[in-house]
C-alpha cells in the first residue's frame, strides 16, 4: 500500500499506532500524565474534613482528602506497610483517619502514620518517613490539581499560562471567579476513544457545521469551521437573535459579576494540556476533566458551574446544560467513530490536518516532546 505525499499546505496527524498501542499509552502515562499538573477533583466536592476522592493519574491511584485544618492534601492511595490500596471507594468521608483495611495501619489525614497494631514494639519507626507518599497539590479555578513529579513544572507557566496564551491575560479567566461558582450539573462520559482524539476534536471546529447544529445556531461563526478560540482572541460571538448560551438560544441567567464588557455574549474556550477544557460563557462555566484509562478509553467528567444563587435558588439549569451535553455527546460519538480506524492500515501514516487545524500540530509536537524527553 502506498500513500501519496501531502501537498505542502497540509500536514499529517500522528501515526495511527499513537492512538491504539498500549506501549505508547504506557509511555504517555509515565512521561506525560505523571510529570505534568493534572486536574483531579473539584475542591468544593470535598467540603468537610475527611472527605476524599480517588482519581487515576497516569498509572497511579491518588487520593485527595481534606485534612482537619481544612487543607486539601493528595497522597498515593497505597499503604506503606505491604501496599494495599487504602481507599477502595471512589469517594466518601473518613471519620478521623485513613485506616488500611489489610492490617490496620492508620494514617492521620496529613499522611503521618499514627497507629499500627504492635507498633509500640517498634518505637524506632519514623512515623513521617513511613507516612503516606504525598503528591504535590495546587488549587486553581476551584479544582485541586496534582502533580506526581518530584519537581513539578511551574504551575503558573504550564497551567495558568494556557489561559494567558488563549485570552491574552490571566485576569480574563479570573473574572469568572470559577472557584466561587456552584455545581449545577455533572455528567460523566465513558468514551471509547484515545484521549488525544478528544483533545484534537476540541481544538478544531472544522466539524462544527457537520455535527453541532445547536451550537452553530448559538455561535454562527463556528459554522465556518474556523475555531474562533484559536483564530479570534475575542472568543466567539453569540448570534444576533440569541439570548443565552442555551439549547434553543433562549434566555440564560444574569451575567456573572465582574466580567468585562467584551466578555458578554461570547464563548471562550481554553485547552489546558493535557486533559482539561475550560468553556466560559457570560452566565456559567463548563469544565471538562479527562482521565485517560487506556489507549482506547477515556473517562470525562464535565461540570456545569453557575452563580451560587442560581443553584441555591433551585433555578432550572437544564436548557444550558442540554446545549453542551449535546455537544459532548456529538463530539464523543465522533471520537468513538474514529477510534477503531486508528488501527487500520489506511491510517498507518496518520491522517490530514487541513489549514484551519495546523495548531493541532503544536499539540502533537508537545506530546512527542514529552515522550522523547526521558530518552534524552
Ligand atoms: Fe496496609 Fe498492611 S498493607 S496495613
Ligand atoms: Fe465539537
Amino acid at each position: 500500500m502506498t500513500t501519496a505525499p501531502l501537498p505542502s499546505s497540509l500536514r499529517a496527524t500522528l501515526p495511527g499506532d499513537h492512538y491504539t498501542d498500549p506501549e505508547i499509552f504506557r509511555r504517555e502515562q509515565e512521561r506525560l500524565f505523571e510529570t505534568v499538573w493534572m486536574c483531579a477533583v473539584r475542591a468544593a466536592d470535598l467540603e468537610h474534613p475527611g472527605a476524599f476522592r480517588t482519581v487515576q493519574v497516569g498509572r497511579e491511584s491518588v487520593v485527595v482528602v481534606r485534612d482537619r485544618t481544612g487543607r486539601l492534601r493528595a497522597f498515593l492511595n497505597i499503604c506503606r506497610h505491604r501496599g494495599a490500596r487504602l481507599c477502595g471507594e471512589e469517594s466518601g468521608r473518613l471519620r478521623r483517619a485513613l485506616q488500611c483495611p489489610y492490617h490496620a495501619w492508620t494514617y492521620d489525614l496529613d499522611g503521618t502514620l499514627i497507629a499500627a497494631p504492635n507498633l509500640g514494639k517498634m518505637p524506632d519507626i519514623d512515623r513521617v518517613a513511613y507516612g503516606l507518599v504525598s503528591v504535590h497539590l495546587r488549587e486553581w479555578l476551584g479544582y485541586a490539581w496534582v502533580c506526581l513529579a518530584e519537581q513539578p513544572p511551574s504551575f503558573e507557566e504550564t497551567v495558568i499560562g494556557a489561559a494567558v496564551e488563549r485570552l491574552g491575560d490571566a485576569a480574563a479567566v479570573e473574572r469568572y471567579h470559577t472557584e466561587d461558582l456552584a455545581l449545577g450539573r455533572r455528567h460523566r462520559y465513558d468514551v471509547r476513544a484515545n484521549w488525544k482524539l478528544l483533545v484534537e476534536n476540541f481544538m478544531e471546529c472544522y466539524h462544527c457545521a457537520t455535527i453541532h447544529p445547536e451550537l452553530t445556531d448559538v455561535l454562527p461563526e463556528f459554522a465556518d469551521g474556523y475555531a474562533a478560540q484559536y483564530y479570534v482572541g475575542h472568543g466567539a460571538a453569540f448570534g444576533a437573535d440569541i439570548k443565552g448560551f442555551t439549547v434553543d438560544g433562549g434566555e440564560g441567567f444574569a451575567p456573572l459579576p465582574g466580567l468585562a464588557a467584551e466578555q458578554d455574549r461570547r464563548y471562550y474556550a481554553i485547552t489546558v494540556k493535557p486533559t482539561v477544557f475550560v468553556n466560559l460563557v457570560p452566565d456559567h462555566v463548563i469544565l471538562h476533566r479527562m482521565f485517560p484509562l487506556a489507549a482506547d478509553r477515556t473517562l470525562v467528567e464535565c461540570d456545569w458551574l453557575y452563580a451560587p444563587e442560581v443553584v441555591a435558588g433551585g433555578q432550572d439549569v437544564s436548557a444550558s446544560v442540554e446545549l453542551f451535553h449535546r455537544v459532548n455527546v456529538q463530539d464523543f460519538d465522533a471520537c468513538e467513530r474514529t477510534q477503531p480506524s486508528m488501527a487500520s492500515r489506511a491510517y498507518r501514516d496518520g491522517g490530514v490536518l487541513v489549514p484551519s487545524e495546523h495548531h493541532i500540530q503544536h499539540f502533537h509536537r508537545w506530546v512527542l516532546d514529552h515522550l522523547a524527553a526521558a530518552d534524552a
